[in-house]
C-alpha cells in the first residue's frame, strides 16, 4: 500500500515537472497592433517588418486590425482588446485626439500602450516610437534652403489635419522657411495623405499662382499626385517636388527620386521591428526611454540609389532570415515532436522501471501471504481433523445412544407381546369358565396396547429422522378401509355421547396406501378427536372419492387449535397452547410424515373445533415401482387387535384330510415365550421345541409340517436357519413363519430372501399366529391334496418350490426305471435319491400326503391302467412288467384302487 502511494506521488512529480516545463514555454506574449490604415505601401511595409519580428519571437502572438482610416472604429477596436486582455497595444493612431482616452483607459487597465508614427494628445502613451516629424519639416526647408538664393514660391501639401505628423512636419517646415528671407511659402494645401485628395486643388493653385518653385508634399504619394497634375499642365520640369517617406520599390520615393520625378524625398522609418522588440521589452518591464525617436535623413539623386539598393539587400537579408526561420521553425517542430517523444518514452520507461519494481514487490508480499495461508490452512486442518474426531465421537455416542434407545424400544415389544397374549388367553378363559374377572383383563389389555402404541411411534419417528422409512402400498377399498378403523372408536364414541357420523361416497374405489401407515394416521386423528371432543359433541369422518384424489376430513366439534398455533401443530413434540393434557407430540407429525410419504397432504383447519383434510392420489404412478405390491399379501401389516376378525379357516376340512397331529417346530429364545407359545399351540398340535442351536438338526430329526422361529436366537439367527432348511431338500418343503421384533421393510426382504414364507412382527397378537399358521397348513394340505390326486401328472409348476419339484421327477424317474423289478424297495429308492429312507418317507408325506410305498403302488397300478388300455400285452405280462411279484396280487391291488379288476378293466 504505501508502495502504491509513493508510486502515484512520483508519477505526479514527473507529469507536474513536464507541464510546468510546458507551461513556461508555451507562455505566449499577446500583442495587439491597432494599425490606423493600411491600404498604403508605407503601412503594408510596417506591418510586413512588425510580422517578420514577431515570427522571431518563439512566444509571441500578434494581431493586427485595420481601423481603415477610421477613429471611431480605432477606438472601438483598442477597447476590444483591453477587453481581451492582451500584454500589451501598440497604436498608430489616425488622428491624436479621437483615440486618447481608450488609450488611457488601456493603460490604466495596466496593459502598457506603444504609440507608433503618430502621437495622441499630450503624450498619452507608456512609450512612442516614430521619426521626428518636426526634424522631418526642418530637413525639407533646410533641402530647399540650401537650392535656391533667389525668391522662391513654396506650396506645401499638409498631411491629414489632427494627425501629428502633419502638424509636426508643418511646423518643422515653416519655422526653417521663416528664418529664410528668400523663401516664401504661397499656398498650403490639406489633404487625407492620398493624392486623390489635393489633385484638384493643387491645380488651382498652380493655376492661380505663377513661378512656383518648389513643392513639399507630407508624403511621397502627396508628391508624385502633384507632380501628375504639374506634368499635365507642363510645369513638371519647372517644379521641384520634396516627398517624405523614402520606399524603395516601385514609384516608391526612392524610385521616384532616381526617376526625376521628386527632387527628394525625406527618408521616414516605418519602425515596426523595432515598434515590435519595443512593446516585447514594455512587457518585460525592462527600462525604456520614453520616446524612441528613429533617424530619418533627406535623399536626393546622390544617394537614392545607393538607399534602395541597401533596402534591396537588407529585404533580400530579411527573406533569408525569414527563410532561416521557417527552417528553424520546422527544426524545432520536429525537435518538439522528437523531444516529447522522448518525453514519453521516458515515462514509459519510468513506468516500467515502476512496475517491474512494484512487481517483485507483489511478489513477495504475495509469498509472504501465501506462506501465511498455508500456516494457516494446516492450522485449519488440524482444526478440522480435530472437529471431524469430535463429530465422529459425537455420532458414535449418539449411534450408541439411538442404538440404545431403539433395542430397549424392542426389547419393551416381547414383554408386552405376553402381556398381550396373555391377556387374551386370560380373556377367553374369563368367558369360557365364566370367571367375573370385571374390567381388569381387558385393561391390561387396553394399557399394554397404549404402550405398544407409544413404543412404535417412537420407532417410526426414530426411523423417519434417519429417513429410513420404506413404504409397501397396496390396492385397498379406502370405504371399507376407513369404515372398519372408524368402527372401532364408536364404543368410545357412545361411551362419550358423541354424535358420530361416517360419510363416503366411495362404494369400490380402490386407492394405493400402506395400511398399517394409514391405519396409524386414522388413529392418531380418531384419537386426538375423541380426546378434545366434549360429551354430546360431534366427530365426522368424510370421504370423498370424486375427481383425481380422494379427500379425507376428520373433523370434530371440540376445543379446536389456537389460530396462532396452526402453523405449529405438524412439528415435532408439539403441545397446544391450549392442550392440558399430557401427549408425546409426534402423533401429528408422524401423521403428516405417513402421508407425505403416500405423495399426498394433510390440512388442519379449524371450524367450530378442529378440521383436518388429508388428500392422497388415486392411482399408483406416484409411487417408485418397489414399493407396489398387487397382491394384499403383505405379512408385515400389524392388524389392529381392536377390530380383529379372524376369518375362519374351513377347519372340518382339515380335521376331515388328516387324522394326525400336525407337528410345529417352534425356535425361540425367550423362556417365556416359548413356554407361552409351547402352552397354546401345543392344544392343537405337536410341538417340538428348540433354543436355537439345535433347531436345524431337530428339523431333520423330525421333519416338522411348520418352522416358526424368532430372528434374534444365539448361534445362527431365523433367517439363517430358515435358509438352510429351505435349501435342503429334506426340509424345503416346510413351511417357515419367521417371529421378529425387527418390523422394518430390510427384515422383511432379508427373511423373504431366506425363503420364509411369513413374517409376522412382533408383539403379535397370539390370534393373528394362530391364524397365520392354519392359514399355512391349510394352503400346504389343499397343495398335497392336489398332487396325491394327480400322482403320475407332477409336472412343474407354481405351486410347490422347485426342490420339491426336482424332488418328485427324480422319485418318477427312478420309479420308472425299475418298473418291472419287483424287488424294487423304499430303501433302494431312498439310496438312489440320496437320503435316508425315514427322511424320504417323512417328505413324500409331507408333499404327497401319502407314504411313498403307496406311492410307489399307486404309480405302477396308475402305469399298469395305462397299458392295459394301450397295449395288447396279456394281463400277467402287464403285472409283471409293472412289478407286481404275481397276477393274482396285481389283480387284488388293482381292484382295491379302481374298483375293477385288470380283466374287467380291459372289457
Ligand atoms: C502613411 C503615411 C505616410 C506618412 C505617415 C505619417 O500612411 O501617410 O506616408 O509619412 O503616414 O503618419
Amino acid at each position: 500500500m504505501l508502495f502504491q502511494v509513493r508510486f502515484y506521488y512520483f508519477l505526479l512529480v514527473i507529469v507536474t515537472f513536464f507541464s510546468c516545463k510546458n507551461v513556461n514555454q508555451d507562455k505566449k506574449i499577446t500583442i495587439g497592433f491597432s494599425q490606423c490604415v493600411s491600404n498604403d505601401l508605407w503601412r503594408q511595409e510596417m506591418n510586413k517588418s512588425m510580422q517578420i519580428q514577431a515570427d522571431l519571437f518563439e512566444n509571441v502572438h500578434l494581431e493586427i486590425v485595420d481601423a481603415n482610416s477610421n477613429s471611431e472604429l480605432q477606438s472601438k477596436q483598442i477597447q476590444q482588446f483591453i477587453d481581451k486582455k492582451v500584454d500589451v497595444i501598440i497604436v498608430s493612431p489616425w488622428q491624436s485626439t479621437p483615440v486618447t482616452p481608450v488609450i488611457q483607459k488601456a493603460i490604466d487597465n495596466g496593459i502598457p500602450v506603444l504609440v507608433v508614427d503618430r502621437k495622441t494628445d499630450k503624450q498619452t502613451y507608456t512609450a512612442y516610437l516614430g521619426a521626428d516629424n518636426y526634424q522631418v519639416g526642418i530637413n525639407a526647408a533646410n533641402f530647399i534652403a540650401s537650392k535656391t538664393n533667389k525668391p522662391t514660391k513654396i506650396i506645401e501639401i499638409r498631411g491629414l489635419e489632427g494627425s501629428s505628423p502633419a502638424y509636426e512636419r508643418s511646423i518643422g517646415f515653416k519655422d526653417v522657411i521663416k528664418a529664410t528671407p528668400n523663401l516664401e511659402i504661397v499656398k498650403i494645401i490639406d489633404s487625407d495623405w492620398e493624392a486623390s485628395s489635393i489633385k484638384e486643388s493643387f491645380r488651382k493653385a498652380l493655376n492661380e499662382i505663377k513661378d512656383v518653385d518648389f513643392v513639399f508634399a507630407h508624403n511621397d504619394r502627396l508628391a508624385y499626385g502633384a507632380w501628375e497634375v504639374a506634368q499635365d499642365l507642363g510645369l513638371e520640369k519647372q517644379l521641384k517636388i520634396i516627398g517624405v517617406d523614402g520606399l524603395p520599390g516601385p514609384n516608391g520615393g526612392l524610385d521616384l527620386v532616381k526617376k526625376g520625378v521628386l527632387i527628394a524625398t525625406i527618408l521616414y522609418p516605418t519602425g515596426g521591428d523595432e515598434a515590435l522588440r519595443l512593446a516585447v521589452d514594455l512587457v518585460a518591464k525592462k527600462t525604456h526611454p520614453i520616446n524612441n525617436i528613429l533617424e530619418s535623413t533627406v535623399v536626393d539623386f546622390r544617394n537614392a540609389a545607393i538607399l534602395e539598393s541597401q533596402f534591396i539587400r537588407i529585404n533580400q537579408k530579411i527573406n533569408d532570415i525569414n527563410n532561416l526561420q521557417t527552417n528553424i521553425n520546422q527544426l524545432q517542430k520536429t525537435y518538439n515532436s522528437q523531444n516529447n517523444l522522448v518525453k514519453i518514452l521516458l515515462v514509459f520507461l519510468v513506468l516500467i522501471i515502476a512496475l517491474a519494481v512494484y512487481s517483485i514487490y507483489s511478489i513477495l508480499v504475495i509469498k509472504n501471504k501465501n506462506r501465511l495461508l498455508r500456516i494457516n490452512n494446516e492450522k485449519i486442518i488440524i482444526q478440522r481433523n480435530k472437529i471431524q474426531q469430535i463429530a465422529k465421537e459425537i455420532r458414535e455416542v449418539n449411534e450408541a445412544r439411538t442404538n440404545f434407545f431403539t433395542g430397549l424400544s424392542h426389547e419393551f415389544k416381547t414383554p408386552l407381546t405376553l402381556i398381550m397374549s396373555t391377556a387374551e388367553t386370560l380373556y377367553e378363559e374369563n368367558i369360557n369358565r365364566k370367571l367375573n374377572l370385571g374390567d381388569h383383563i381387558p385393561n391390561i389389555y387396553k394399557n399394554s396396547n397404549r404402550l405398544l402404541r407409544l413404543i412404535n411411534q417412537l420407532l417410526d419417528f426414530r426411523k423417519i429422522e434417519d429417513k429410513k422409512f420404506n413404504i409397501n402400498v397396496v390396492p385397498t377399498n379406502i370405504n371399507e378401509f376407513s369404515k372398519q378403523i372408524f368402527n372401532d372408536f364408536s364404543s368410545e364414541a357412545v361411551r362419550k355421547n358423541i354424535n358420530y357420523i361416517f360419510n363416503s361416497n366411495c362404494t369400490e374405489t380402490e386407492v394405493y396406501i400402506d395400511r398399517s401407515l394409514l391405519d396409524k394416521v386414522y388413529f392418531n386423528l380418531l384419537s386426538n378427536a375423541l380426546k378434545f371432543t366434549p360429551r354430546k359433541g360431534e366427530i365426522k369422518l368424510d370421504i370423498n372419492c370424486e375427481g383425481d384424489s380422494v379427500v379425507i376430513k376428520v373433523s370434530d366439534s371440540g376445543i379446536g387449535i389456537p389460530s396462532t398455533d396452526l402453523d405449529k401443530v405438524f412439528k415435532p413434540f408439539f403441545q397446544g397452547s391450549n392442550n392440558y393434557q399430557y401427549s408425546s407430540g409426534i402423533g401429528l407429525n408422524l401423521s403428516k410424515q405417513f402421508i407425505e410419504l403416500h405423495g399426498g397432504t394433510i390440512e388442519i383447519d379449524i371450524n367450530n373445533g378442529t378440521v383436518f383434510t388429508i388428500t392422497l392420489l388415486k392411482g399408483k404412478e406416484h409411487f417408485p415401482k418397489e414399493v407396489i405390491s398387487e397382491i394384499d399379501t403383505f405379512p408385515i401389516k400389524k392388524v389392529q387387535i381392536d377390530y380383529l376378525e379372524l376369518q375362519t379357516v374351513n377347519q372340518n376340512y382339515i380335521e376331515e384330510i388328516t387324522t394326525e397331529k400336525y407337528s410345529i417346530l417352534v425356535v425361540e429364545d425367550n423362556i417365556d415365550l416359548n413356554n407361552f407359545l409351547i402352552d397354546r399351540l401345543s392344544r392343537r398340535y405337536k410341538v417340538y421345541t428348540s433354543y436355537g442351536p439345535d433347531a436345524i438338526d431337530l428339523a431333520l430329526e423330525h421333519v416338522p409340517d411348520l418352522v416358526l422361529s424368532d430372528v434374534s436366537l444365539p448361534g445362527k439367527s431365523g433367517f439363517e436357519i430358515c435358509e438352510i432348511l429351505k435349501k435342503d431338500l429334506r426340509t424345503s418343503h416346510i413351511p417357515t413363519i419367521i417371529l421378529t421384533a425387527l418390523g422394518d421393510q430390510d427384515s422383511y426382504i432379508k427373511g423373504l430372501d431366506s425363503g420364509a414364507d411369513m413374517f409376522i412382527s412382533k408383539p403379535f397378537s397370539i390370534k393373528v399366529l394362530e391364524h397365520s399358521i392354519e392359514t399355512l397348513l391349510y394352503n400346504r394340505e389343499r397343495l398335497r391334496y392336489f398332487y396325491s390326486n394327480k400322482l403320475n401328472n407332477v409336472e412343474a409348476n407354481n405351486k410347490f418350490g422347485e426342490i420339491e419339484q426336482v424332488f418328485i421327477v427324480e422319485i418318477k424317474k427312478n420309479i420308472d426305471k425299475n418298473l418291472d423289478n419287483s424287488n424294487f424297495s423304499v430303501e433302494d429308492l431312498a439310496e438312489k435319491m440320496n437320503i435316508s429312507r425315514v427322511q424320504l418317507y417323512r417328505k413324500v408325506k409331507a408333499i404327497l400326503g401319502i407314504s411313498i410305498s403307496e406311492y410307489i403302488q399307486d404309480f405302477r397300478l396308475e402305469k399298469s391302467k395305462e397299458l392295459l388300455e394301450t397295449s395288447k400285452l396279456s394281463i400277467s405280462e402287464i403285472a409283471y412288467s409293472t412289478g407286481f411279484s404275481s397276477p393274482n396280487y396285481f389283480s387284488t391291488s388293482f381292484k382295491n384302487k379302481f374298483g375293477k379288476t385288470p380283466k374287467e378293466f380291459r372289457k
